[in-house]
C-alpha cells in the first residue's frame, strides 16, 4: 500500500515557536537530584557546576529550549530562601511531592537552576508557591530574580553571585491548585490568582503570568471568574499524560493504538480550552495555552489510575520504549497544527522521572527513543508550520490513517503509526531536502538501556528523488524526517 503526501505550502498554520519544545524539571524521584544535579565531586561521574556533564551534553545536542521548575506539586511547597546563599547553610527540608516525602538539602536552589539553564540555552519558568507561601514571598522571589536595584534583594542576590537581573519571564502561580496545590474550587483560585498577578507585575510588569487551568469544568468555571480581568493572564496552563496505553513495554496491540489515540487526541483538548478562552475574550486578548505538563504515564509508575498500577509510591521512573517515541511523534503534530494557540507545552519529565528523554543510573547516562524523536523534529523549531494532504492510505484497525506528518519550512517528520505494515510514502515538496532519517525498531517495545544505550536511535534513511516527487519506504512502528 502506498501513501501520497502533498504539502499546502499556501496553507500556513503560524509559527512552531521553540517554547513548543519545553521540558520540565521537579525536585521528584530522580529527576532534579541525581539526574541532574549532583552537588559534590564524584570521582565516577564527571560535573560541571554540580551537574551532569554528561546530561547537560546531552540536553544541548536535543535541544532544550524551555525549562520548568521546581515543581510540579513540589512548588506549592518550595520556600525559594531555602535556595539561596551558602549551600553548607542551606536547610534540609522534607521535599513533598506526589506522596513523596525526602530529605531535601535545597542544595540544588535557583542560582543553581538559573545557571544550567543558562549551561543547556533554556528558557527559565518558574513555578512559585501559591499552596503553602504568600504573594509576598512570590513577589520577593520575582524581584529577586529581576530586579536591576540595589533593593536589600537585589544586593542578596549580587552578594551570593549573580549582580545582573537574570530577568526571568515566565511565571507561574502555583500548581494544580484544583489539587495538590491547594484543593482549591475554581471561583477561589482566580479571585487569589488575580491578587499573585497583580502583585507580581508592579514588580515587574515584563513578566508573563501563568494561570493554573485542570479539566473543562475547571476551566469552564476559572475562566467565566477572569473574564474582565483577561490582562492579569497572558498563559492558561492545562496538563494531559497519557494513561490507557497499559504497561509500559508489555502490551497488547490494543494498548499500542490506545496510547498513540490518546497522544493524538491532546490536541482535541487544546482544542476545547481554546474554544473557552476565546469565548470568554471576544478578542479582546489573546491568551496562550500552556501544556506545562504532557507525556506517557505508564501504571507501573503510579498508584491510581487504570491498568495494573503500582502498589505503593515508587521513584517515577518508567520505561521508554520506541511506541512512547512514536506517541511523541503523534502529539507533536497536533502541537504544530495549534501553534498559534498552544503557547508552551512542557514534556514531563526531563530525566529518570516519567516521559523521560534522558535516563542515568550511576555513571551510566543514555537517551530513550523519545529523546531522538525530538531530536529529529529541531528542524521544527522556529518554521512556519503548514498543513499536509494524505491520500491513499494504509489504514490502522479503526480505519484511521496509518501514515500523518507534519510539514514545516524546515521540513517535513512522517509517522507510520501501524504496529505491523510498512508503507512506500511519495511525499510531493518542491524543496531543496536532501537530508533524511528514520526512528524505528524491530519491536515498539524496543528501548536502551545500561548496555544497550543505542538498541533505537535514528539511522540516515535512503530516498529516492524524481522532481518534485521523494520516495521511501517506511517501515512499520517508525518515525522520519526529510529536511
Ligand atoms: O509530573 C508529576 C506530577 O504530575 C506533577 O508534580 C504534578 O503537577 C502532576 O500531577
Amino acid at each position: 500500500m502506498s501513501t501520497q503526501i502533498r504539502i499546502l505550502f499556501t496553507e500556513p498554520y503560524g509559527t512552531v515557536s521553540p517554547r513548543l519544545y519545553g521540558h520540565f524539571a521537579e525536585h521528584l524521584g530522580r529527576c532534579c537530584y541525581d539526574g541532574l544535579w549532583i552537588g559534590d565531586a564524584r570521582q565516577d561521574i564527571p560535573l560541571t557546576g554540580g551537574f551532569r556533564t554528561d546530561v547537560i551534553d546531552a540536553l544541548r545536542a536535543m535541544p532544550t529550549p524551555l525549562l520548568r521548575w521546581p515543581g510540579g506539586c513540589y512548588a506549592d511547597h518550595y520556600h525559594w530562601r531555602d535556595g539561596i546563599g551558602d549551600p553548607g547553610k542551606r536547610p534540609a527540608r522534607l521535599g513533598l511531592s506526589c506522596g513523596r516525602r525526602v530529605l531535601d538539602d535545597n542544595g540544588l536552589g535557583t542560582h543553581e537552576f538559573l545557571k544550567f539553564c543558562e549551561m543547556i540555552s533554556a528558557e527559565p519558568y518558574l513555578a512559585g508557591n501559591m499552596g503553602s507561601g504568600s504573594v509576598q514571598e512570590m513577589a520577593d522571589w520575582v524581584e529577586y530574580c529581576n530586579t536591576d536595584l540595589p533593593t536589600q534583594l537585589g544586593q542578596e542576590r549580587a552578594s551570593n553571585g549573580q549582580s545582573s537581573p537574570w530577568g526571568v519571564k515566565l511565571w507561574g502561580v502555583g500548581n494544580e491548585n484544583w489539587g495538590c496545590g491547594g484543593n482549591y474550587d475554581p471561583e477561589s483560585y482566580a479571585l487569589e490568582y488575580r491578587r499573585y498577578s497583580l502583585m507580581l507585575q508592579h514588580v515587574d510588569p515584563s513578566i508573563e503570568m501563568v494561570f493554573c487551568g485542570h479539566n473543562l469544568d475547571w476551566n469552564r468555571r476559572s475562566i467565566a471568574k477572569m473574564r474582565d480581568h483577561l490582562g492579569f493572564m497572558d498563559h492558561f496552563s492545562i496538563h494531559r499524560y497519557w494513561i490507557n496505553g497499559g504497561h509500559g513495554t508489555q502490551f497488547s496491540d490494543a494498548d499500542y493504538y490506545a496510547l498513540l489515540d490518546e497522544a493524538h487526541r491532546t490536541e482535541e483538548f487544546v482544542v476545547e480550552t481554546r474554544a473557552l478562552l476565546d469565548d470568554a475574550s471576544q478578542g479582546r486578548r489573546h491568551v496562550g495555552i500552556a501544556l506545562d505538563e504532557w507525556g506517557v504515564w505508564h501504571p507501573e509508575a503510579r498508584t491510581w489510575g487504570p491498568g495494573d498500577v503500582a502498589s505503593e509510591t515508587g521513584d517515577y521512573g518508567q520505561a521508554g520504549t520506541l511506541r512512547d517515541a512514536l506517541a511523541t511523534a503523534v502529539a507533536l503534530e497536533g502541537f504544530h497544527r495549534q501553534c498559534r494557540s498552544l503557547s508552551m507545552a512542557n514534556l514531563a519529565q526531563i530525566v529518570n522521572v516519567l516521559h523521560a528523554p534522558v535516563m542515568t543510573e550511576g555513571d551510566r547516562m543514555w537517551c530513550t527513543p523519545t529523546y531522538f524523536v525530538l531530536q529529529m523534529h529541531a528542524v521544527h523549531l522556529n518554521a512556519t508550520a503548514y498543513r499536509t494532504e494524505i491520500s491513499g492510505r494504509e489504514s490502522l484497525p479503526d480505519g484511521s490513517s496509518a501514515v500523518s506528518a507534519t510539514a514545516t519550512s524546515g521540513g517535513v517528520t512522517i509517522t507510520n503509526r501501524h504496529l505491523h505494515n510498512g508503507v512506500t510514502v511519495n511525499l510531493v515538496a518542491d524543496r531543496n531536502w536532501n537530508r533524511a532519517v528514520v526512528l524505528g525498531a524491530d519491536r515498539a517495545s524496543d528501548e536502551n538501556g545500561p548496555g544497550h544505550e543505542e538498541r533505537v536511535r535514528t539511522k540516515p534513511l535512503k530516498v529516492h528523488r524524481e522532481g518534485e516527487l521523494i520516495t521511501f519506504e517506511l517501515p512499520p512502528h517508525s518515525v522520519a524526517t526529510i529536511f
